[in-house]
């Protein structure tokens, strides 16, 4: 049986899915909370609850005797837990710093605690980010290479889920896998994410602000790409012997310009956007790009899901889920 936690969230609801098609008994929890419009989050669920064989909590993970009442009954059932609920955002992390503290770092302590005893679990797969590089992302570095400057709260949050994540491996033998994911898009996307607002500003033609003049690079990841390497991770380590705590990268390699990704996007649609060029915001990085040596070394980690195709596949989604 599997834990999802944000299950209703974008890649909660992905993994969940992709779980529950191969059969397996999937526990989601959610706190459904309202950093992006919640309907897309029930859409979601609604998805989801289909399959007879989940079960959906909505629970903050911050509430300790809540989460106990409803999930001490599984405890001992839960093999694999994939911990996704967490406050994303670099942007947001600027202004509200304290929630990062509360729902990345505290929330995961709350998890670790409540699970650390369990004598079922055998892994706990959590989702770190590419922002936890700083800006040696831009220097294409290894996952095995230790960092200490994040430029972002959310990217310091990560980082302490990293190291907490040995703490407990060491205290408790619990065995990790950190994912550090790269800009994830496709169907079911976050509302928050520049792609999604481009797509909504272009259909109703109104403009939209392109940062760091369009000279940002990301290594843009097609969610499928990214449900694809998370299930050969949990096949290579789900049985795991030795005690286990590495962290990996999960994102496409090839790096390219928030510019080339409009041009994309312009072309798929077939129509241009009115844009307004701004300059860098603080906290955010120039370049991700995802150094995957290590990954196709140890569990063959593929990108398979070209940008024009997974482009093609996002804006037939949105326009069939706004029509
Ligand atoms: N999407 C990306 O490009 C990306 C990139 C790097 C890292 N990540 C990380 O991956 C994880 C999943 O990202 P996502 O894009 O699916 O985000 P998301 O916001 O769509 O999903 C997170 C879910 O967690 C839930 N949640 C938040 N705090 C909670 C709490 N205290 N208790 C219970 N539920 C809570 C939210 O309601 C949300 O549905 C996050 O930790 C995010 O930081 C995502």
């Amino acid at each position: 049986m599997y834990l999802i936690t944000g299950a209703a969230g974008f890649i909660g609801f992905h993994i969940s899915l992709e779980l529950l098609k191969k059969n397996e008994k999937v526990i989601g929890v959610d706190n459904i909370n309202n950093y992006y419009d919640k309907r897309i989050k029930y859409s979601r669920l609604k998805i989801l609850k289909q399959f007879p064989k989940f079960k959906f909590f909505k629970i903050d993970l911050n509430n300790k005797i809540n989460f106990s009442k409803k999930i001490n009954k599984y405890k001992n059932k839960i093999e694999l837990i994939i911990h996704l609920a967490g406050q994303a955002g670099v942007r947001y992390s600027i202004f509200n710093p304290g929630t990062y503290i509360q729902n990345n770092i505290m929330s995961y302590v709350q998890l670790l605690e409540f699970f650390k005893n369990s004598s079922k679990n055998k892994l706990i797969l959590y989702a770190s980010s590419s922002s936890i590089y700083g800006e040696a992302g831009s220097k294409n570095t290894l996952s095995s290479e230790a960092q200490t400057k994040p430029i972002s709260v959310y990217s310091a949050s990560k980082l302490s889920m990293e190291l907490i994540s040995n703490v407990y491996n060491s205290l408790y033998k619990m065995n990790f896998i950190g994912v550090r994911f790269f800009s994830v898009y496709g169907p079911w996307g976050r509302p928050d994410m520049f792609y999604f607002k481009f797509l909504q500003k272009i259909k109703n033609n109104k403009p939209i602000e392109i940062y760091n003049f369009g000279n940002h690079h990301r290594s843009f990841t097609y969610i499928d790409d990214v449900v694809l390497n998370i299930m050969k991770l949990i096949k290579k380590f789900k049985n795991s012997k030795r005690s286990l705590c590495d962290i990996f990268n999960i994102g496409n390699p090839k790096s390219i310009s928030l510019k080339k990704f409009i041009d994309v996007l312009e072309k798929s649609t077939g129509k241009k956007a009115k844009k307004i060029y701004t300059k860098k915001h603080p906290g955010d990085l120039t370049v991700t790009r995802s150094n995957v040596k290590r990954e196709k070394n140890i569990f063959n980690h593929e990108t398979r899901v070209p940008l024009k195709e997974g482009i093609m596949k996002l804006i037939s989604w949105h326009k069939s889920y706004y029509k």
